[in-house]
């Protein structure tokens, strides 16, 4: 039996994943023997799935929908970032075969925010998050790690943002769906973690205008890679970071983890998975 090392994404469903794109370039870039699998695992099979990881040959695997919070869960134990976030992306096995649960979204989405706009932090003493899903929990970790002061939620079910804010203790405030364009003239980072302006949804509506001259807007979403928020924000003359590079930074610690290589994000990764992007 091959002791190539080997990993893969597990989602239902997960055709749609990217990350078979982004490792098997890894791969191939760095000559590595190993493999990048995808999983299609239905709810009710996660745990014994999992359980069996490593009798199926794998070292590690990411998590995707909808089974991010369930694999926090089955780990036997997870790093601070998973317990902040409640939910896991990334898992490996270590020697003795336990299964570890992490969470690099939130590291995902700094780098890539420190790498697009390094200004982005000068002053940013307010920042805006719009939803309250999985990855505003994530963006929010980050943001609150990188220092920022207060950081305000929005969303169109007021109920999840004011669980946040609760959650995430007192620099994380929320605010009312149809106050945020009253918000926005003291916010130095906009971050949309909506579906909105995904092709096939409705786009944001947004008073980017309202937004001081020196703010960053950045967009979780990466179909379309440029939004009609970012092509709003662009046009206004404001920095704009687009999704695309959270996705690439957050696999960079799986990557090190199973295959011992701490892989790079670069313009022909970026290519490469851009170029995937047309064929969903
Ligand atoms: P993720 O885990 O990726 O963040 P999610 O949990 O499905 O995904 O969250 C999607 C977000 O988009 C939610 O904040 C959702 O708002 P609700 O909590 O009110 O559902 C938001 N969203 C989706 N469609 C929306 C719409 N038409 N208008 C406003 N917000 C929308």
């Amino acid at each position: 039996m091959s002791t190539a090392p080997r990993a893969c994404v597990i989602g239902w469903p997960v055709e749609h994943s990217r990350s078979p794109a982004i490792h098997g370039y890894w791969l191939r870039h760095y000559g590595i023997d190993g493999a990048y699998e995808k999983e299609a695992v239905r709810p009710e099979e996660l745990e014994a799935f999992l359980t069996g990881l490593a009798a199926r040959g794998y070292a590690g695997a990411n998590v995707t929908l909808p089974h991010k919070e369930a694999a926090l869960h089955i780990a036997r134990s997870a790093d601070a970032a998973a317990r902040a976030i409640g939910a896991a992306n990334t898992l490996w096995l270590d020697d003795e075969g336990i299964l570890h649960a992490g969470n690099t979204d939130a590291y995902g989405f700094m780098t890539n925010l420190d790498t697009e706009a390094p200004r982005w932090r000068e002053g940013c003493d307010v920042a805006m998050v719009l939803g309250a899903g999985g990855a505003a929990r994530a963006i929010l970790h980050g943001l609150i790690g990188a220092g920022v002061p207060q950081i305000l939620v929005s969303n169109r079910t007021a109920a999840k943002a004011e669980d946040l804010a609760r959650r995430f203790g007192p620099s994380v405030e929320a605010i009312g769906w149809e106050d945020k364009d009253s918000a926005l003239s003291a916010c130095g980072l906009l971050v949309n973690t909506t579906s909105l302006g995904m092709t096939g949804q409705p786009p944001l509506d947004i008073a980017v205008a309202a937004l001081p001259a020196p703010a960053v807007v950045t967009d979780i979403v990466y179909v379309p890679l440029e939004t009609p928020l970012l092509a709003t924000a662009r046009a206004r003359g404001l920095a704009t970071v687009d999704g695309l590079g959270m996705l690439l930074h957050q696999a960079v610690p799986g990557f090190e983890r199973w295959f011992g290589v701490r892989p790079e994000v670069t313009p022909d990764l970026r290519a490469h998975v851009v170029a995937t992007l047309g064929a969903r």
